[in-house]
């Protein structure tokens, strides 16, 4: 056995392949989609905008755009056999669960749902980006008792789904929702990206790399951090307690949620455009009180966390709070992170299918070898 091998934990800072999809700037606290300004385009695009960049690599031209919003809105519909399942399940099963079942759904009613010929996979995204968000939705109405709704396809990406949780339009609403939307887009090669790609590097199917994703996309440490945010500032309940709290967290070696990143060393620039647009929202007051901790939580942090160790604020400090502004409760965050990260995630599977490679790495064997084995009758109790 080799004794030089290098081990690379959490695989920290290995390159696996080129991209062109996206850069975080993590010195400057800058990212890129595409080579576009994440900010400029939260203030100037639109999802659907986005989604086709992510994917495909260029702005769509008018006409490419007005297609694939077509094919997309063209989509929205549910079937009545999927609201039936719908209601049927258990109510207290986790919106990101319903998301995988939705893809799971898709799939199942999908006649190629092997093949990955590029005119097939087209088909496939169109349908997936447009009927997860109905699909939901409508688990937001079902588990509140109130009736389905069918989607309305003369509605944009982000207010088709505020029409579907509220049951009537609301620009303001689907203007916010479309910022966190594109804000959630893509984020490179993060782990969820990553599980995605290995499915699909093993020439599985879409529906079935996507579902890799969203399963790892689950955990606190990834897209469940908002929603463990969220539950830290209650538990803080006040903006005069978030010291004590660091003072308590940090000397028992916990983590403080929204804080800390693979490759940003300095603020992520999501974080401070969600906060911008929260600052100038009227909040009610049960959101006022947990936006106005989270700040203090900020400054706090600032001064123990990121100036001292370079552990800085992330998105997930304030992502939860603007869901809760939208009326989403807390267990929604993972799945709305996971509905708005189908782009980023089908542009890495596509771009991977471009030049894939079965990806396999190794482990450094510590253990014994040569040993004989004892019969069962000879090991004692
Ligand atoms: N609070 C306190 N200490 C921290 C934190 C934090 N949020 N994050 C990292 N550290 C410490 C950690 O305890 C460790 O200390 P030591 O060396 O003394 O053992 C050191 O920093 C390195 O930690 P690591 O886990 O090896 O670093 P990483 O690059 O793997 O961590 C992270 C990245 C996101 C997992 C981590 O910062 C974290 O757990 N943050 C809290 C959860 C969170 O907010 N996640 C959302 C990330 S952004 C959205 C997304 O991409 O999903």
């Amino acid at each position: 056995m080799s004794e030089d091998i290098v081990i690379h934990k959490g695989l920290e800072n290995i390159y696996v392949k080129e991209t062109r999809i996206s850069y975080i700037d993590g010195v400057e606290g800058r990212v890129y989609y595409r080579g576009y300004d994440v900010e400029e385009l939260v203030e100037k695009s639109l999802y659907e905008e986005v989604s086709y960049l992510l994917i495909y690599g260029e702005l769509p031209t008018k006409r490419r755009l007005y297609n694939w919003i077509a094919d997309i809105t063209s989509n929205y519909a549910l079937e009545d056999g999927i609201i039936e399942i719908l209601k049927k399940l258990p109510r207290n099963a986790s919106p990101l669960d319903i998301l995988k079942y939705s893809l799971l759904t898709i799939g199942l009613w999908d006649e190629k749902i092997n093949s990955l010929d590029r005119d097939d996979l087209y088909e496939k995204i169109v349908k997936i980006l447009g009927k997860t968000p109905s699909i939901l939705a409508n688990w937001y109405r079902i588990r509140r008792g109130l009736p389905p709704i069918q989607p309305d396809r003369n509605l944009g990406y982000a207010d088709n789904f505020i029409y579907l949780i509220k049951g009537r339009p609301s620009s303001q609403d689907a203007e916010i929702f479309d910022d966190v939307l594109i804000l959630h887009a893509e984020h490179g090669l993060n782990a969820s990206a990553f599980a995605g790609m290995v499915t699909i590097s093993t020439l599985s199917d879409l529906y079935s790399a996507l579902t890799s994703s969203i399963n790892t996309l689950k955990g606190p440490l990834h897209g469940g951090a908002a929603g463990a945010a969220l539950k830290m500032f209650r538990e803080i309940g006040d903006p005069d307690k978030v010291e004590a709290y660091f003072e308590s967290k940090l000397s028992r070696k916990e983590r403080i949620m929204g804080f800390g990143h693979r490759v940003y060393k300095t603020y992520d620039p999501r974080a401070r455009i969600l906060k911008n647009i929260i600052s100038r929202l009227e909040l009610p007051p049960n959101v006022d009180k947990l936006f106005r901790i989270a700040l203090r939580v900020e400054e706090v942090g600032m001064e123990r966390l990121c100036r001292k160790k370079r552990i800085c604020p992330n998105i997930d400090l304030y992502s939860g709070i603007i869901y809760l502004y939208l009326g989403l409760p807390d267990d929604f965050s993972p799945a709305i992170f996971a509905l708005s990260r189908l782009s980023g995630w089908l542009a890495h599977i596509l771009e991977y299918l471009e030049d894939p490679r079965l990806i396999r790495p190794r482990a450094k064997y510590m253990g014994a070898i040569g040993l004989r084995y004892v019969p069962l009758e000879e090991r004692g109790d």
